[in-house]
């Protein structure tokens, strides 16, 4: 867009029907695609406009809603609908929020449509702006129209007005194009056009789409803005229609990424939220998910079949068929496969968590590896150390979390377990099997497990018969050792 459309007054966003077709405790517009709450889409896409007031009508489950709004949109004009059905109704009651001598732009649109971006929005204010328009409506060529207001157009192609499909003729029904629901109106006229406006129709309603004919009738200019791009302006009524714009939305989200210099190897398979940001150069193998406010850095290869939810992810990092959430993974850190990332796993530079390692609130240093089948939790290692095989940090009394710290360059045997709280000083070393309840200094090597006695000729003796026996028998004779049972 190279044109930037003048700020309009205020944008409204109608917010206040029930949409029982989604079949959910939940309101709809709080229904999820992209990451993101399809009102939380349609306040964006509003603010882009960067709007002087912003103004949402409710009225279906009202505290949900408002209390969801307002954490996205602190500023947010709220306002509530009576028991007076309608969008005409919704947008007078949202008009009651403004400034009675309101001048300029009121743009109005749907918090269930979530694929409108600013971009269109902008291109329907300056079409408005441009014409001297009292009214510009949104509108799209469909094949099939069922439901929606008919765009009745006059000789010079300008809008004599809407008609609703429970209210059209059969000529009416003929027509494919729609009204999206999206308008850009005169303030003054907005608000005298809506005192006009009754409730005489087949559903009983205060009608927006009357705004349009009141309006030319008193001498303005009535006009539309066509979009060939019908998912701008398509709404979500079922889940079957959310699935459908969601990956939609998925699929455009994916080819910005791809034309800003991201590798994604199977767009089918990749989904990303619309608030993950992406370096150039980053690799999305198949099967990954990128949620929430996660952010990947240049040269990183994540996937296949990841999961990472709001997450730092440093330059040239890898992350292999994992899942990782609330962490951060700093740049050439390796993760995977199949590693358990749970929050507060801070990874730093070049270090590693391998497979089958699950880990929770801990600070991993530069280069420190911990590369094979453990649990860290509560935890802080220092550089360069290597956690052995099997480690598991014991930070749970029943009761209590508590803390192990373990120091750089220290070098932890196989199965060693971290009785939390416990301390294990700079270069320190552990024993296979070592059970650490008491802090190790600086440079020891701790040492649990009692050393190692043989008992010379047992299996002969306490197996007899048995095939461990024979095959000990037969070692035995080979070796010239003796074959007597041990007594
Ligand atoms: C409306 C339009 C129709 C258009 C269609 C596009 C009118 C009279 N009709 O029809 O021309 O083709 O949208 O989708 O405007 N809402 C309120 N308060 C209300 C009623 C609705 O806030 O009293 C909100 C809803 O939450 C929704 C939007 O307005 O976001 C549209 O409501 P909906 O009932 O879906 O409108 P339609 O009857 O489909
Ligand atoms: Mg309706």
């Amino acid at each position: 867009m190279s044109v930037q459309a003048n700020a309009p007054a205020a944008v409204i966003v109608l917010a206040a029907g029930a949409g029982t077709r989604m079949k959910s405790a939940k309101p709809k517009i709080l229904h999820e695609i992209g990451g993101r709450s399809m009102v939380g889409h349609a306040l964006a896409a509003a603010r882009g406009l960067e709007p002087q007031k912003l103004v949402a009508v409710v009225r279906h489950e009202r505290d949900r809603v408002v209390e969801h709004l307002l954490q996205i949109n602190p500023d947010l004009l709220i306002a509530d609908q009576d028991e007076i059905p309608g969008t005409g109704r919704a947008v007078q009651q949202g008009l009651e929020q403004l400034d009675e001598n309101l001048e300029g732009t009121v743009v109005v649109t749907y918090g269930d449509v979530p694929l409108l971006t600013t971009e269109l929005l902008s291109e329907l204010v300056i079409a408005h702006d441009r014409d001297g328009n009292a009214v510009t409506v949104l509108t799209a060529l469909l094949e099939d129209a069922t439901g929606y207001g008919r765009i009745l157009r006059a000789d010079d192609d300008t809008v004599l007005g809407i008609r609703e499909h429970k209210d059209a003729s059969a000529a009416e029904h003929a027509i494919r194009e729609v009204n999206s629901g999206i308008y850009a109106f005169d303030a003054q006229v907005l608000r005298s056009a809506l005192t006009e406006v009754t409730t005489e129709n087949a559903q009983g309603e205060m009608y927006l789409t009357d705004v349009l004919g009141i309006a030319r009738t008193n001498g303005g200019r009535v006009a539309a803005v066509v979009t060939e791009d019908a998912w701008q302006v398509e709404g979500a009524n079922d889940r079957v229609q959310l699935a459908a714009l969601g990956k939609e939305m998925n699929r455009r989200t994916l080819e910005a990424w791809m034309r800003a210099g991201v590798s994604i190897i199977d767009p089918d398979s990749t989904w990303i939220d619309v608030e993950v940001a992406l370096s150039s150069d980053v690799t999305i193998k198949p099967g990954t998910q990128l949620h929430g406010s996660t952010a990947i850095g240049t040269d990183a290869i994540i996937g296949p079949d990841s999961t990472i939810t709001n997450t730092l992810v440093g330059r040239g990092a890898k992350v292999v068929r994992s899942d990782v959430t609330d962490s951060k993974i700093a740049e050439n850190a390796s993760v995977g496969p199949f590693a358990y990332l749970r929050p507060k796993t801070n990874l730093g530079p070049d270090a590693k968590i391998g497979a089958f390692y699950e880990t929770k609130n801990i600070v991993v240093g530069r280069g420190s590896k911990l590369s094979h089948l453990g649990y860290a939790g509560d935890a802080e290692i220092g550089e360069y150390t290597n956690i052995g095989c099997g480690n598991i940090t014991a930070n749970y009394d029943g009761v209590n979390k508590h803390r192990t710290v373990i120091g750089s360059h220290v070098r932890t045997a196989s199965n060693t377990v971290f009785v939390a709280p416990v301390t294990i000083g700079d270069g320190a070393y552990t024993g296979a099997g070592a059970i650490v309840r008491k802090n190790v200094p600086a440079g020891a090597l701790a040492l649990t497990v009692a050393p190692q006695r043989n008992a010379e000729g047992w299996t002969l003796s306490k197996r007899p018969g048995t095939p461990a026996a024979e095959a000990a028998f037969k070692s035995a004779l080979d070796s010239g050792e003796s074959t007597e049972p041990a007594k």
